[in-house]
């Protein structure tokens, strides 16, 4: 696969996403929000990832939003469309087989927020700075930012955020549960393919399972979310994972997962 603005390289089982137009603060532009449909397409069916790092290239930013000079002079049924591109792109990651990690390596600011909300698990680096500037604009997110800020940091600061457009750095996104750690700037990559490796020792089909309950059962009442979750884990023991997990656990060895 070619690529003109993203990168995808494989770190054992696991796959690298680079948003690649350091120029531009890797912003996200229709061309770039078409390359990563079609890598996450790919990589969806590709039983050789086990996890996916997603991450910006350079040092300044991972992503600084959706592209200003792209959008500047569409009408109003171009930008919707384009906002339903990159929701539908979104959707796809977040909904993706396999756990997707964003390593924030600097600006994650309107859709580069928003991308990285619809990501499993979020680490940042130091430098790590987040918002959702849309108002300054005059526009608001249009990448699903009004719909996953709050389900993650609650409605009173999304609002807060959403409103003033303000910029937060990496310890207060922490503090709000918008990150789940922060690493010193070099250091965060190395974390993120630890973390990929200790994901991708486990058993891949119980995790996708997880991975469809939290996600479906966010969507639903509890009642139903639990028998959702009554009804994958009993997949899971249709797995050859689960008998090896547990036949492993009474050996006293090391589960050998097959992902199957
Ligand atoms: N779109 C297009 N180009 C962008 C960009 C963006 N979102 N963000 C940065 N750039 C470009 C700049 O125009 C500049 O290009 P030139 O060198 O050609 O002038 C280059 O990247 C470097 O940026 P700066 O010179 O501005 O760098 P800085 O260090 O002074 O500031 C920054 C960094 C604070 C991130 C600043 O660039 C900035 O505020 N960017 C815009 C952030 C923003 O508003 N994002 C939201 C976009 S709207 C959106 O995302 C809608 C949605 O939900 C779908």
């Amino acid at each position: 696969m070619s690529f003109e603005n993203i990168l995808l390289e494989r770190d054992g089982d696991a796959a690298v996403v680079t948003i690649n137009r350091p120029k531009a603060l890797n912003a996200l532009n229709a061309a770039t929000l078409q390359e990563l449909d079609r890598v996450f397409t790919e990589i969806g069916s590709d039983d050789s990832v086990s996890v996916v790092i997603i991450t910006g290239a350079g040092e300044k930013a991972f992503v600084a939003g959706a592209d200003i000079s792209f959008m500047k002079d569409l009408n109003a049924v171009a930008a919707r469309g384009f906002a339903m591109l990159g929701q539908a792109v979104f959707n796809k990651i977040e909904n993706l087989p396999q756990p997707v990690i964003a390593a924030i390596n600097g600006f994650a600011l309107g859709g580069g927020c928003e991308l990285a909300m619809a990501c499993d698990i979020r680490l940042a680096s130091e430098n790590a700075r987040f918002g959702q500037p849309e108002v300054s604009l005059g526009v608001l997110p249009g990448f699903a930012g009004t719909q996953r800020l709050p389900r993650l940091v609650g409605k009173g600061l999304a609002k807060e955020l959403i409103y003033t457009g303000d910029m937060i750095d990496a310890n207060e996104a922490y503090r709000i549960g918008l990150v789940n750690k922060v690493y010193p700037a070099a250091e965060l990559m190395a974390a993120a393919k630890k973390l990929a490796e200790k994901i991708a020792s486990k058993g891949q089909v119980a995790i996708c399972l997880a991975k469809s309950a939290v996600n479906q059962g966010l969507e639903m009442d509890s009642a139903r979310g639990m028998a959702y979750e009554a009804e994958v884990f009993g997949l899971s023991f249709a797995t050859e994972d689960q008998f090896e997990g547990m036949s492993a656990f009474l050996e006293k060895r090391r589960a050998e997962f097959k992902g199957r």
